[in-house]
């Protein structure tokens, strides 16, 4: 069966402009960018400090209006939505991950990543379930327990990213994954990133590194606000698996 969304962009950037008011003028830290991302691509933002890679994250994940120009997230203007729509939108649409994990202290592993689901409205049962089942898909059934301090730093990002799946979102955002992983880490998080994209997942990560951006299947490369390239490539495989 061929689902009509298949046709629609997952994101589809139209002249976006970013500029924030700094004392007489202003700054622009996003200039004209149009962008189309497909569902199932994977794509990295890369671009030096300060080119506009969180400014245009943070649009993309509906966290911010642009200032000129039109933002389309699965066909829909995010514009002509009212508050509620829109904190919907996040919450289930986009499964967000951040440098810094954003793990809940207090609660295990298994219920970060029911949180989504909890404020999506859905039952216990069925919240358990699914969060087991993002669990299962990135190697920490077994650590479903835990609290996030008793988890290694990459294990606590797998964590994120269970919680980023559970609702099945369009679109997974991610800002500097391993930016606070080490070597072996991020490259167990990349791996698990291309076993996402493998199964159709639609990735959008930022990144200052070339070798996490490999990992991509398109790379866009951002300088002082515009894009400067946008090309495809043969994403690196990721040789290993992981361990709990
Ligand atoms: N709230 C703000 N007010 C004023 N200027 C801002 C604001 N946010 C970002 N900028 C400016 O916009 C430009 C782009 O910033 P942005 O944070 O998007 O860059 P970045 O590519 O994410 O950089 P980094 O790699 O350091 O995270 C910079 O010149 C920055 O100083
Ligand atoms: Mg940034």
């Amino acid at each position: 069966m061929i689902d009509a969304r298949d046709d629609v962009p997952v994101i589809a950037l139209s002249h976006v402009v970013k500029s924030y008011p700094v004392g007489e003028g202003e700054v622009l830290a996003v200039r004209d960018v149009s962008l189309v991302v497909r569902r199932g691509e994977f794509v990295a933002i890369v671009g030096a400090s300060g080119s506009g890679k969180s400014t245009l994250m943070s649009i993309t994940g509906c966290l911010d209006f642009p200032t000129r120009g039109h933002y389309r997230l699965e066909g829909v203007n995010i514009r002509e939505l009212g508050d509620r729509d829109l904190s919907r939108i996040r919450n289930t649409r986009i499964g967000f991950v951040f440098q810094g994990f954003n793990l809940i202290p207090r609660m295990s592993a298994l219920q970060n990543v029911e949180l989504p689901l909890v404020y999506a409205g859905m039952r216990a049962p069925e919240r358990r379930r699914r969060a087991g089942a993002a669990l299962e898909i990135v190697g920490l059934v077994d650590h479903a327990a835990f609290l996030p301090n008793r988890l290694s730093g990459g294990q606590q990002q797998r964590v994120a990213v269970a919680r980023a799946i559970a609702t099945n979102p369009a679109l997974i955002l991610a800002d500097e994954p391993t930016g606070a992983l080490d070597t072996r880490a991020s490259a167990e998080l990349m791996a698990l990133f291309s076993q996402l994209h493998a199964h159709g997942r639609t990735i959008v990560m930022i990144t200052h590194e070339r070798e996490i951006a490999a990992y991509a299947s398109r790379v866009v490369e951002l300088r002082d606000g515009a894009v400067i390239s946008d090309r495809e490539q043969v994403p690196t495989t990721a040789a290993a698996g992981f361990s709990g």
